[in-house]
């Protein structure tokens, strides 16, 4: 669905730069306030393995 955008075929950098941006509360889309929660409590190395795992298993 357009409002929950697929993982798919992104590269780590960018799974990284997005989480980062929500868990700073930042705004990048219409529907951000939905994923901005979710991003809240995650470290540093959580992104850094999220990203790995889904830019690798995702495709
Ligand atoms: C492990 C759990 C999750 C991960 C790793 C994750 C990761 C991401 C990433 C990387 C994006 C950016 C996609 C892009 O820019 O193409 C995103 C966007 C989004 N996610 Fe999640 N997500 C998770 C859980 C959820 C859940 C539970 C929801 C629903 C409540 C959700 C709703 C959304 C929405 C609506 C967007 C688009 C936000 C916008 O318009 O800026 N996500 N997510």
């Amino acid at each position: 669905m357009a409002s929950f955008p697929s993982l798919k075929g992104n590269e780590a950098e960018y799974i990284e730069s997005r989480l980062e941006t929500y868990r700073a509360g930042e705004k990048v889309g219409a529907n951000s306030g939905l994923m901005i929660p979710n991003a809240k409590d995650l470290s540093d190395d959580d992104i850094a393995n999220l990203a790995a795992y889904i830019s690798s298993s995702f495709k």
